[in-house]
């Protein structure tokens, strides 16, 4: 298998000064929702490598990838800058364990997430495994400013095919709008802010929970997941929680 294989841009949608999402043609093999895929691109004599994850369903095409750039980012202030037609490049093979496979069965999914971690489940989201394993899911996302809640219409399409089944809660970090909660997903779990606004459960006995974006939201959150008696998930030592960091 060659290590990198060559994709065709089809689309740069720009959301903010600073988010974008990026359309790619490539013949990737299968992947799970909640994986990633390399992106590179040739810099001199290098390949610039970052994971991303999917934001298309599994039999969705083209690869959609959701990104923010970094001021000083070695690869983000390239990729914001491919056009229609330019050439990306992916590694052959997508991977990761932020996936559904490898979480237990619960009543209740939570999909938790800051900035761009929202995109890998929205790709969960698309597809039937979370609406066949569990009664009710709620997706979290959390972000400084209003015009950060992007993919609000993928949100509301998903809302309307699935009902009460599914539950969204937007938080808003650094201003205040009504329908959304203020400060970060923590505090709302500790003073039970979160399961009120989204009217679940959220416990031990009954949910599952999935976390993505900010590591140290990650870890703020399993802490106060932990004071609640829930426990990392582990294949040999199940458990209620499972993460992925992106730095
Ligand atoms: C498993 C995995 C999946 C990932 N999926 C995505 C994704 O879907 N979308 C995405 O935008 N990034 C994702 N990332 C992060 C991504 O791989 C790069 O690190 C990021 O795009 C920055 O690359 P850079 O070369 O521009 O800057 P770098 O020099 O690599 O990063 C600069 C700094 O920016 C911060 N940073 C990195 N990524 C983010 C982010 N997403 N949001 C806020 N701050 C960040 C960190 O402090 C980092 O040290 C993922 C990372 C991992 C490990
Ligand atoms: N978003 C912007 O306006 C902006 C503008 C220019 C550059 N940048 C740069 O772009 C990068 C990405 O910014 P981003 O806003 O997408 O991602 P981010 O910094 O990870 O923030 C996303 C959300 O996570 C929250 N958060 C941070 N730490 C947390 C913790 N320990 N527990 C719970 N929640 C936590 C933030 O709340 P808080 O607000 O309370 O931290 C915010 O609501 C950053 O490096 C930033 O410097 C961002």
């Amino acid at each position: 298998m060659p290590k990198w294989i060559e994709g065709t841009v089809v689309n740069q949608k720009r959301w903010t000064e600073t988010l974008f999402t990026l359309c790619v043609d490539a013949e990737v093999t299968a992947f799970e929702a909640g994986q990633f895929a390399k992106l590179a691109l040739a810099v001199g004599s290098e390949m610039l490598a970052r994971p991303y994850s999917f934001v298309n369903a599994p039999k969705e095409r083209p690869h959609e990838f959701y990104y923010v750039t970094l001021p000083e980012g070695p690869l983000t202030q390239r990729l914001c800058k491919l056009e229609s037609g330019d050439t990306v490049y992916l590694a052959p093979r997508p991977s990761g364990f932020l996936v559904l496979s490898e979480v237990p069965d619960g009543t209740n999914l939570w999909l938790i997430s800051t900035g761009t971690g929202v995109g890998p489940f929205l790709s969960i989201l698309k597809t039937d495994v979370p609406w066949q394993r569990f009664q009710q899911v709620v997706l979290v996302h959390a972000v400084r400013h209003p015009d950060e809640l992007t993919y609000r219409d993928s949100i509301e399409r998903l809302l309307d095919e699935r009902g009460e089944r599914m539950r969204v809660v937007s938080f808003l970090s650094r201003e205040e709008r009504s329908g959304t909660l203020h400060g970060r997903i923590p505090a709302a779990i500790e003073d039970g802010r979160l399961e009120a606004t989204a009217g679940v459960a959220l416990s031990v006995k009954t949910s599952q929970v999935m976390i993505c974006g900010n590591p140290e939201m990650v870890t703020d959150t399993t802490e106060a997941l932990k004071r609640r008696g829930m426990k990392k998930h582990r294949r040999r030592d199940p458990g209620h929680i499972t993460v992925e960091n992106y730095w």
